[in-house]
């Protein structure tokens, strides 16, 4: 899979990738999901002491994972996207350091607006992944993801399959993530070109 994310990310900037959790692996990392649903936390939106909640831009719950510390559930997440740092690396020049992620949810009815994922004070977080580790989902459930270049045009609208993988370059993709009609979960990061941890 680590080629075929190459190539997209060389030709388009982002790649998405079904398949990639089996079934078991989803299962386990739902049970964690379950275990630890009071340390959720309602997202925020900006940085540091600007950071404030606001559910208009974003409805999502997170829990910040440790990459130093990796629970066994997410080893195999965890090493695929130590080798992707690699590789991007070797093929493109982008200095990756370090990779932080949350895993997060969606109760029935939030959803993201259209946002970057840079902060305009800072512009280490140069790759955005999102694995999709709810247990099914159907075309109406929504909760799409939805891709813009920079000028604002339509890319592609990704419906959140149980079990995928998507990443763009942070930079270059506004996105949006659609009104989800049943619980969406997911496990979200980036990788910067600083030291982070
Ligand atoms: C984010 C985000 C996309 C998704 O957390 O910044 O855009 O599909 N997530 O959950
Ligand atoms: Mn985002």
């Amino acid at each position: 899979m680590i080629n075929k994310v190459i190539e997209e990310v060389r030709e388009k900037g982002w790649s998405f990738n079904t398949d990639f959790l089996s079934g078991v692996e989803l299962q386990a990392i739902n049970d964690f999901f379950v275990a630890h649903k009071s340390e959720f936390v309602p997202a925020k939106v900006g940085k540091g002491n600007e950071s404030q909640r606001a559910t208009e831009i974003r409805g999502d719950n997170t829990l910040w994972l440790d990459p130093l510390a990796p629970q066994p559930p997410f080893d195999k997440i965890m090493n695929f996207l130590e080798e992707l740092k690699r590789s991007l690396n070797q093929s493109f020049f982008l200095g990756l350091k370090e990779f932080e992620c949350h895993l997060a949810y969606y109760p029935v009815g939030s959803f993201y607006i259209e946002h970057l994922d840079r902060f305009e004070s800072d512009s280490s977080r140069t790759l955005s992944f999102v694995f999709y580790i709810h247990d099914s989902w159907n075309p109406d459930d929504g909760g799409e993801l939805v891709l813009y270049s920079k000028d604002k045009k339509f890319i592609s609208s990704i419906l959140p399959l149980p079990g995928s993988f998507m990443c763009f370059m942070s930079e270059d993709f506004p996105h949006e993530v659609r009104v989800s009609r049943k619980e969406r979960r997911t496990l979200t990061g980036w990788m910067h070109t600083k030291i982070i941890y």
